[in-house]
């Protein structure tokens, strides 16, 4: 499948968009706090979308029944909002993504409910944080889709020996949810497409404290650790440019590496 370079006016699109779901995160961040449900971030989420004049994607999407997707400790993606309530010591992904004029902006964060959590959860989060952006660094005209991946994988599995998710992908992203190209988060050096100035996708590894395998549940949608470890999850939305990348999804108070400040 041929992947989409976007025009000057797209990219401004995808900028505002993204920007848009960004900010999300920072508006729900205070109310990710002890006794909260899923559900009401949904709610505070889904309100706060629709008041800045977009669609939480989402909503309805192949069937998914709320704005947002909330993935606590053991989920690893797409946990639907609901009656869980999050208790201190939790971690918890927030999954935004908004539709504003046409364009899709897609990002996530990790959130530790209480501020506090044990160490091998916090450094799990902040693994998949730093491997987030090692394959962000990969990003660039004329370098190759699966370096991405395969950065990634060097640093979660090889340096830290965590299980990184095979089943989920980052995806081109537009004005559809998901396209061409897909962006494996295990991928090896050297394979795959080249990327060109105009591409945008997202990457969101999934990191798991151990096996990297999934189960679905029954409601089809939320995928567990079949061990039941716990798994850690960040997204961006990349643009591919001249120099190099930029974060469409980056927000002044999100993390970044040293080295990407
Ligand atoms: N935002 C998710 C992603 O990063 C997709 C969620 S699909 C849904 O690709 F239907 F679960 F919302
Ligand atoms: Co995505
Ligand atoms: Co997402």
């Amino acid at each position: 499948m041929a992947v989409e370079i976007k025009s000057k006016t797209e990219i401004e699109k995808m900028r505002a968009t993204c920007r848009l779901a960004a900010s999300v995160l920072d508006h729900i961040a205070p109310f990710v706090v002890p006794g909260v449900t899923t559900g009401e971030l949904d709610r505070i989420c889904h309100e706060y979308i629709v008041r800045h004049g977009a669609y939480p994607s989402p909503l309805n999407y192949k069937g998914f029944p709320r704005s947002i997707c909330t993935s606590v400790n053991e989920v690893v993606c797409h946990g639907i909002p609901g009656d869980r309530t999050l208790k201190a010591g939790d971690i918890v992904n927030l999954d935004i993504t908004t539709t504003l004029d046409g364009y899709f902006g897609d990002c996530s964060e990790m959130f530790v409910v209480g501020g506090e959590t044990t160490p091998e959860a916090k450094k799990l989060v902040d693994v998949t944080r730093e491997a987030l952006w090692l394959g962000i660094a990969e990003v660039g005209p004329n370098k190759r889709i699966g370096d991405i991946g395969a950065a990634i994988f060097e640093f979660a599995n090889g340096r830290h020996g965590y299980g990184v998710v095979e089943a989920f992908c980052g995806h081109g992203i537009g004005r559809e949810f998901h396209m061409a190209p897909q962006v494996s988060h295990v991928g090896k050096r050297g394979n795959g497409m080249r990327m060109k100035p105009g591409m945008t996708f997202t990457i969101e590894p999934m990191i798991n404290l151990g096996t990297p395998h999934c189960d679905i549940l029954a409601d089809g949608w939320t995928a567990v650790t079949k061990d039941r470890k716990w798994s850690a999850q960040v997204e961006h939305t990349i643009l591919v440019t001249e120099g190099g990348y930029e974060v469409l999804t980056m927000r002044e108070s999100a993390w970044r590496p040293k080295w990407a400040a």
